[in-house]
């Protein structure tokens, strides 16, 4: 192989720059040159590459976000906006592909390498809702930068003897919600996977006042069944004792610097991936299965969205009293 590309697709994480340094620099040590494709699947089609030098990826470590920039491509899912993808693909001279992003990042990965074209994926998305890897690039720093929300937000509930309905982002996916309850001692958790009742959610609250409690700290996944919106006039309605808030976290979550956690994982399976590709390996994720990369197959990871622990409810539930 003498020529790799690299993409960054979908929303973007936490931990795509330095993946995509490592990807480019793991691949020049081999000799290998490398591509950056803008825009992800977008640039494919549009034929925006331009080579990377171990220079042009000096300086991103730290950053947030992806400087090769992001996009989610629509023409990408019809057969004609692949093959354009894979004109482009050809036309540069890149004979492999990394592609990292989410789950929409990883199906495209894999219809590109069901065409025949060499492609590794690596997890990005700070809703880590992807099988095949126990964490996702962002997930990390995403859960750090709501912790710290969420404890402020705690102070000015404390003082002020509210309830705080907090949303978290996640898409369908209750993980970061979750987290985040147990590592804030949050007094009730709503995610997709659990279903609860208003009426529980107001027990809870009720409860928590009756035992002292001078806030309710509430974390609402965006994709539960009950919207934090509708919990919050609910609590109003019922006059608990504690005033309520609601604070949507929104795409904050998304930014900042990667974490060292973050940056650890996104330098190891950049690398990895490059050497996946190098040794003929296509149609794979990297993931992290315990402490060791591994190469696991798009069609799995593909098969199922990742389920969080749904133990870390009960746990987060006895240690609320
Ligand atoms: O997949 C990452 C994510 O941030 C989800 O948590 C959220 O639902 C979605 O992207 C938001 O997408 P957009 O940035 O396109 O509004």
């Amino acid at each position: 192989m003498n020529r790799i590309g690299v993409l960054t697709s979908g929303g973007d994480a936490p931990g795509m720059n330095p993946c995509v340094r490592a990807v480019a620099r793991t691949a020049l040590f081999n000799k290998v040159e490398v591509s950056g494709i803008r825009e992800g699947f977008r640039g494919l089609v549009q034929g925006e590459v331009r080579a990377l030098s171990a220079r042009d990826v000096g300086g991103i470590l730290q950053r947030g976000g992806t400087f090769l920039q992001t996009a989610r491509c629509p023409e990408f899912l019809e057969r004609k906006g692949r093959v354009e993808a894979l004109r482009t693909l050809h036309e540069a001279g890149i004979e492999g592909l990394v592609v990292i992003g989410g789950d929409g990042s990883m199906r495209g990965a894999h219809s590109l390498a069901e065409m025949g074209f060499p492609v590794v994926g690596v997890p990005a998305s700070i809703d880590n809702d992807l099988l095949g890897t126990d964490m996702s690039l962002g997930v990390d720093t995403a859960l750090n930068t709501i912790m710290e929300a969420v404890d402020k937000l705690r102070d000015t509930a404390t003082s002020h003897q509210r309830a705080f309905v907090i949303e978290t982002m996640g898409r369908s996916c209750g993980y970061l919600a979750l987290c985040a309850g147990v590592v804030c001692g949050a007094e009730m958790i709503l995610i997709p996977e659990r279903e609860v009742t208003l009426e529980e959610v107001g027990q809870v609250v009720e409860n928590a006042y009756a035992r002292g409690k001078a806030h309710a700290v509430i974390i609402v996944a965006e994709g539960a069944m009950l919207k934090a919106q509708q919990v919050a006039a609910y609590l109003d309605s019922l006059d608990v004792g504690f005033e309520t808030r609601v604070t949507i976290l929104g795409h904050v979550q998304r930014g900042g610097s990667p974490s060292a956690f973050d940056r650890m994982l996104a330098t190891r399976m950049g690398t990895r991936a490059v050497e996946a590709l190098l040794a003929g390996e296509t149609d794979v994720m990297v993931g992290l299965s315990g402490r060791d990369t591994v190469t696991v197959p798009l069609a799995k990871v593909l098969s199922a969205p990742r389920q969080p622990n749904l133990e870390y409810l009960e746990m987060a539930r006895i240690l609320a009293t």
